[in-house]
Protein backbone atom coordinates (compact mmCIF):
# COMPACT_ATOMS: atom_id res chain seq x y z
CA UNK A 1 0.00 0.00 0.00
CA UNK A 2 1.52 3.34 -1.22
CA UNK A 3 1.13 5.93 1.80
CA UNK A 4 2.93 8.99 3.31
CA UNK A 5 2.80 10.75 6.10
CA UNK A 6 1.23 14.33 7.11
CA UNK A 7 3.19 17.20 7.56
CA UNK A 8 3.27 19.45 10.03
CA UNK A 9 1.79 22.52 8.11
CA UNK A 10 -1.21 20.31 6.78
CA UNK A 11 -1.86 19.06 10.74
CA UNK A 12 -1.84 23.07 12.11
CA UNK A 13 -4.17 24.23 9.10
CA UNK A 14 -6.68 21.31 9.63
CA UNK A 15 -6.48 21.78 13.35
CA UNK A 16 -6.79 25.39 13.41
CA UNK A 17 -10.29 24.46 11.25
CA UNK A 18 -11.46 21.73 13.53
CA UNK A 19 -11.06 23.86 17.06
CA UNK A 20 -14.20 25.77 16.67
CA UNK A 21 -15.93 22.63 15.94
CA UNK A 22 -14.11 19.64 17.15
CA UNK A 23 -16.20 18.93 20.66
CA UNK A 24 -19.18 18.87 18.87
CA UNK A 25 -18.31 16.29 16.01
CA UNK A 26 -15.44 14.36 17.31
CA UNK A 27 -16.79 14.23 21.11
CA UNK A 28 -19.46 11.65 20.57
CA UNK A 29 -17.69 9.67 17.82
CA UNK A 30 -14.52 9.41 19.65
CA UNK A 31 -15.79 8.94 23.32
CA UNK A 32 -15.36 5.20 23.66
CA UNK A 33 -11.28 5.37 22.65
CA UNK A 34 -11.06 8.22 24.80
CA UNK A 35 -12.30 6.80 27.94
CA UNK A 36 -10.36 3.65 27.48
CA UNK A 37 -7.10 5.18 27.16
CA UNK A 38 -8.03 7.26 30.17
CA UNK A 39 -9.01 4.45 31.75
CA UNK A 40 -5.92 1.83 31.02
CA UNK A 41 -3.85 5.48 32.22
CA UNK A 42 -5.29 5.65 35.47
CA UNK A 43 -4.79 2.22 36.23
CA UNK A 44 -1.00 3.39 35.95
CA UNK A 45 -1.56 6.20 37.57
CA UNK A 46 0.82 9.02 38.70
CA UNK A 47 1.99 11.93 36.50
CA UNK A 48 0.63 11.87 33.27
CA UNK A 49 1.33 13.63 29.85
CA UNK A 50 -1.40 13.21 27.15
CA UNK A 51 0.24 13.56 23.87
CA UNK A 52 -2.12 15.61 21.42
CA UNK A 53 -4.42 16.87 24.21
CA UNK A 54 -6.13 18.79 21.87
CA UNK A 55 -9.19 20.49 23.40
CA UNK A 56 -9.27 18.92 26.83
CA UNK A 57 -12.29 16.42 25.87
CA UNK A 58 -10.45 13.74 27.97
CA UNK A 59 -10.23 16.02 30.85
CA UNK A 60 -13.46 14.39 32.46
CA UNK A 61 -11.95 11.05 32.21
CA UNK A 62 -9.10 11.16 35.22
CA UNK A 63 -9.55 12.46 38.46
CA UNK A 64 -7.64 13.67 41.56
CA UNK A 65 -5.58 10.27 41.75
CA UNK A 66 -3.28 11.71 38.40
CA UNK A 67 -1.73 14.72 37.52
CA UNK A 68 -2.44 15.94 33.66
CA UNK A 69 -0.02 17.80 31.73
CA UNK A 70 -0.83 18.56 28.27
CA UNK A 71 0.68 19.17 24.81
CA UNK A 72 -0.30 20.13 21.40
CA UNK A 73 0.75 21.64 18.17
CA UNK A 74 -2.72 23.37 17.62
CA UNK A 75 -2.71 26.87 19.45
CA UNK A 76 -6.79 27.26 18.89
CA UNK A 77 -7.14 23.76 19.95
CA UNK A 78 -5.25 24.38 23.36
CA UNK A 79 -7.20 27.63 23.56
CA UNK A 80 -10.30 25.79 24.00
CA UNK A 81 -8.08 23.18 26.62
CA UNK A 82 -7.54 26.46 28.56
CA UNK A 83 -11.26 27.63 28.85
CA UNK A 84 -11.75 24.14 30.45
CA UNK A 85 -8.95 24.46 32.81
CA UNK A 86 -10.36 27.83 33.86
CA UNK A 87 -13.99 26.19 34.94
CA UNK A 88 -11.97 25.05 37.75
CA UNK A 89 -13.18 21.53 37.43
CA UNK A 90 -9.87 19.93 36.34
CA UNK A 91 -7.50 20.98 39.59
CA UNK A 92 -5.89 17.65 38.24
CA UNK A 93 -5.14 19.18 34.88
CA UNK A 94 -1.74 21.13 35.93
CA UNK A 95 -1.29 22.04 32.45
CA UNK A 96 -1.43 22.31 28.73
CA UNK A 97 1.41 23.47 26.63
CA UNK A 98 2.26 24.23 22.97
CA UNK A 99 5.02 21.74 22.12
CA UNK A 100 5.56 19.78 19.07
CA UNK A 101 5.85 15.60 19.84
CA UNK A 102 8.26 15.22 17.68
CA UNK A 103 11.07 17.18 19.92
CA UNK A 104 9.57 17.32 23.74
CA UNK A 105 10.92 19.95 26.03
CA UNK A 106 10.69 16.80 29.00
CA UNK A 107 13.60 15.88 30.81
CA UNK A 108 14.13 11.73 29.90
CA UNK A 109 11.76 9.98 32.32
CA UNK A 110 9.47 12.46 33.43
CA UNK A 111 5.51 10.61 33.53
CA UNK A 112 4.68 7.58 34.92
CA UNK A 113 2.03 6.81 31.72
CA UNK A 114 2.18 8.83 28.21
CA UNK A 115 -1.38 8.81 26.76
CA UNK A 116 -2.03 9.79 22.82
CA UNK A 117 -5.54 9.60 21.76
CA UNK A 118 -6.14 9.88 18.02
CA UNK A 119 -2.71 11.46 17.78
CA UNK A 120 -0.33 8.71 16.41
CA UNK A 121 -0.99 8.06 12.91
CA UNK A 122 -1.51 12.03 11.68
CA UNK A 123 2.05 13.24 13.24
CA UNK A 124 4.33 13.86 10.70
CA UNK A 125 6.95 11.07 12.32
CA UNK A 126 5.27 8.59 14.07
CA UNK A 127 8.25 6.64 14.42
CA UNK A 128 10.66 9.75 15.74
CA UNK A 129 6.82 10.29 18.57
CA UNK A 130 6.84 7.03 19.56
CA UNK A 131 10.57 7.97 20.38
CA UNK A 132 9.94 10.88 22.34
CA UNK A 133 7.39 9.14 24.35
CA UNK A 134 9.62 6.32 25.30
CA UNK A 135 12.13 8.61 26.15
CA UNK A 136 10.08 10.56 28.71
CA UNK A 137 8.17 7.89 30.29
CA UNK A 138 9.55 6.21 33.38
CA UNK A 139 11.24 2.88 33.19
CA UNK A 140 8.09 0.74 34.67
CA UNK A 141 5.85 3.21 32.73
CA UNK A 142 3.36 2.96 30.25
CA UNK A 143 2.82 4.30 26.98
CA UNK A 144 -1.02 4.14 25.95
CA UNK A 145 -2.19 4.77 22.14
CA UNK A 146 -5.94 4.90 21.06
CA UNK A 147 -6.56 4.81 17.11
CA UNK A 148 -8.49 4.02 14.19
CA UNK A 149 -5.78 1.57 12.82
CA UNK A 150 -5.99 0.35 9.08
CA UNK A 151 -8.20 -2.57 8.63
CA UNK A 152 -5.93 -4.45 6.42
CA UNK A 153 -8.15 -6.69 4.11
CA UNK A 154 -11.74 -6.47 2.92
CA UNK A 155 -13.99 -3.87 2.10
CA UNK A 156 -13.23 -1.45 5.19
CA UNK A 157 -10.15 -1.80 3.67
CA UNK A 158 -10.69 -0.33 0.65
CA UNK A 159 -12.86 2.09 1.66
CA UNK A 160 -10.16 3.39 3.98
CA UNK A 161 -7.46 3.31 1.11
CA UNK A 162 -9.89 5.17 -1.06
CA UNK A 163 -10.90 7.46 1.81
CA UNK A 164 -6.94 8.07 2.54
CA UNK A 165 -6.25 10.33 -0.48
CA UNK A 166 -9.39 12.89 0.16
CA UNK A 167 -9.35 13.03 4.48
CA UNK A 168 -5.43 14.24 4.45
CA UNK A 169 -6.15 18.09 4.18
CA UNK A 170 -8.77 17.33 6.44
CA UNK A 171 -5.78 15.95 8.86
CA UNK A 172 -7.21 12.66 9.06
CA UNK A 173 -5.06 9.56 8.03
CA UNK A 174 -7.58 6.24 7.94
CA UNK A 175 -4.79 3.91 5.94
CA UNK A 176 -2.13 3.74 9.26
CA UNK A 177 -1.30 -0.12 9.57
CA UNK A 178 -0.57 -1.67 13.30
CA UNK A 179 2.28 -2.88 12.13
CA UNK A 180 3.97 -0.30 12.15
CA UNK A 181 3.68 0.43 15.48
CA UNK A 182 4.86 -2.98 15.71
CA UNK A 183 7.78 -2.39 13.76
CA UNK A 184 8.99 0.36 16.28
CA UNK A 185 8.68 -1.63 19.44
CA UNK A 186 10.86 -4.38 17.58
CA UNK A 187 13.86 -1.86 16.94
CA UNK A 188 13.44 -1.08 20.43
CA UNK A 189 14.68 -3.41 22.86
CA UNK A 190 13.21 -1.48 25.90
CA UNK A 191 9.64 -0.91 24.72
CA UNK A 192 7.48 -3.77 25.14
CA UNK A 193 4.03 -4.29 23.37
CA UNK A 194 1.72 -5.64 26.53
CA UNK A 195 -1.77 -5.17 25.32
CA UNK A 196 -3.30 -4.61 21.53
CA UNK A 197 -7.07 -4.98 21.52
CA UNK A 198 -10.47 -3.41 19.74
CA UNK A 199 -12.52 -1.06 22.02
CA UNK A 200 -16.13 -2.14 22.29
CA UNK A 201 -18.69 -1.83 21.49
CA UNK A 202 -18.25 -0.92 17.61
CA UNK A 203 -14.40 -2.21 17.32
CA UNK A 204 -13.69 0.52 15.31
CA UNK A 205 -10.97 1.48 17.72
CA UNK A 206 -7.75 0.10 18.75
CA UNK A 207 -5.96 0.59 21.81
CA UNK A 208 -2.26 -0.38 21.56
CA UNK A 209 -0.39 -0.86 25.13
CA UNK A 210 3.56 -0.38 25.52
CA UNK A 211 5.63 -0.77 28.48
CA UNK A 212 9.38 0.91 29.14
CA UNK A 213 11.38 -2.06 30.59
CA UNK A 214 12.23 -1.63 34.03
CA UNK A 215 16.07 -2.23 33.23
CA UNK A 216 15.95 0.59 30.43
CA UNK A 217 18.28 3.76 31.70
CA UNK A 218 16.28 6.66 33.31
C1 LIG B 1 -7.67 14.09 16.38
S1 LIG B 1 -7.04 15.30 17.49
C2 LIG B 1 -7.15 14.42 19.05
C3 LIG B 1 -7.28 15.36 20.21
C4 LIG B 1 -7.52 14.66 21.57
N1 LIG B 1 -6.44 13.74 21.89
C5 LIG B 1 -8.85 13.94 21.57
O1 LIG B 1 -8.87 12.72 21.79
O2 LIG B 1 -9.88 14.60 21.35
C6 LIG B 1 -5.30 15.26 17.16
C7 LIG B 1 -4.52 16.31 17.94
O3 LIG B 1 -3.11 16.03 17.79
C8 LIG B 1 -2.44 17.26 17.63
N2 LIG B 1 -1.14 17.04 17.01
C9 LIG B 1 -0.88 16.65 15.74
N3 LIG B 1 0.44 16.57 15.52
C10 LIG B 1 1.05 16.92 16.68
C11 LIG B 1 2.41 17.03 17.09
N4 LIG B 1 3.40 16.77 16.24
N5 LIG B 1 2.67 17.43 18.34
C12 LIG B 1 1.66 17.69 19.22
N6 LIG B 1 0.34 17.59 18.89
C13 LIG B 1 0.05 17.21 17.64
C14 LIG B 1 -3.41 18.09 16.78
O4 LIG B 1 -3.11 19.47 16.83
C15 LIG B 1 -4.74 17.72 17.41
O5 LIG B 1 -5.08 18.58 18.47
Amino acid sequence: MQSTDLDRSIVETAYARWAPIYDAVCGPVMVNGRRAAAKAARATGGRILEVGVGTGLSFDDYDASTEIIGIDLSAPMLAKARERMASGRYPYVKDVRLMDAHRMAFADATFDCVVAQFVITLVAHPEQVLSECHRVVKPGGRIILVNHLYSEKGVAAAVERWAAQRTRGLGLRPEFPFARLQAWAHANNDAILVERRKVAPFGIYTLVCFERAVSSAA
